[in-house]
């Protein structure tokens, strides 16, 4: 295992994906992605069906809404962009985490690539523990008593607008009136194993602090995302053919780098099912003693 940046992140080696996994290697890779929240395996080359089985090292799986899974594996999607799809607007191209707006937002994401750009097209992960911990007490402790509001309003009745141009490779179906309802989220995400703090918005899908509007929201928000998305709080993917990527959805954001124009690129990604996140609040009220 290699580590490849400050923050988060480690290469395995030594692993073949298509194969089922021993438990004690099964334990370690689970290990290592809960220290270093993204892991890539390189040269791996499996069917879909395999991918499915590798993926459920980190959970069940779950299908997400409003992007249609391949016809014989609906739990698995295609994340594609054409050669010839030039100046649109990638999916995952802005930080995020996964489908935040739900309830149980996934725990783990494995995204597998099939098909790369020669240059360009990497992904980068960002640290939401290194993140908070790096606050002042003072801001830990106002965003501590904070829900954000989250929606999937991407795919919702009033996004994109229709000018717009996204790709049209991917299978997104959009005008759903159920994607813009919002969820509320501690701003604060507390691992409830090991009672560790993470932040928990993203610029995609939070769309305001409960009890607050949007351009109330605005400032703190904005502040938020500039400092989760440091460089040094950050790792950053160049993928070749076979490689994957597994990461921890709940304590790190992602985004995918659309510099790729004029280059076909085709990823299947897996979700496992993950939890309701948990604040402080929650987190001090379940734990061992708490009356
Ligand atoms: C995603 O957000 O899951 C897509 C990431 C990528 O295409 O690199």
């Amino acid at each position: 295992m290699r580590p490849v940046g400050g923050a988060l992140g480690a290469e395995i080696g030594g692993i073949d994906a298509s194969r089922a996994m021993a438990p004690g290697i099964a334990d370690q890779i689970r290990a290592a992605l809960d220290r270093h929240l993204v892991i890539f395996l390189r040269d791996q080359s499996v069917s879909l069906g395999q991918l499915k089985a590798f993926s459920t090292c980190f959970g069940e799986l779950t299908r997400v809404p409003y992007v249609g899974g391949l016809a014989d594996h609906p739990q698995i999607i295609a994340v594609l962009k054409e050669a010839d799809e030039h100046n649109i607007s990638t999916f995952g191209g802005t930080w995020h985490t996964d489908f935040s707006f739900l309830e149980h937002p996934p725990a783990a994401s494995i995204l597998f690539a099939e098909q790369v750009p020669a240059v360009g097209g990497d992904t980068l992960w960002a640290n939401m523990y290194a993140a908070y911990e790096a606050l002042s007490p003072g801001m830990q402790q106002t965003l501590a008593g904070l829900n954000a509001m989250h929606s999937g309003h991407v795919y919702g009745a009033a996004r994109p607008p229709a000018n717009s141009a996204t790709s049209q490779s991917i299978r997104i179906s959009r005008n759903n009136p159920e994607a813009d309802v919002e969820r509320a989220h501690p701003v604060v995400r507390v691992n409830p194993r090991t009672g560790r703090r993470a932040l928990y918005v993203n610029p995609v899908y939070t769309t305001r602090f409960e009890d607050m509007t949007q351009h109330e929201s605005r400032g703190l928000l904005g502040f938020l995302y500039a400092h989760c998305t440091r460089a040094e709080f950050t790792c950053r993917l160049q993928w070749a053919p076979g490689t994957i990527a597994v990461w921890d959805n709940r304590y790190s954001l992602h985004m995918a780098v659309n510099d790729y124009d004029g280059y076909r690129r085709l990823m299947y990604r897996t979700s496992t099912v993950g939890e309701t996140p948990i604040g402080p609040a929650e987190a001090s009220a379940s734990s061992p003693g708490h009356g």
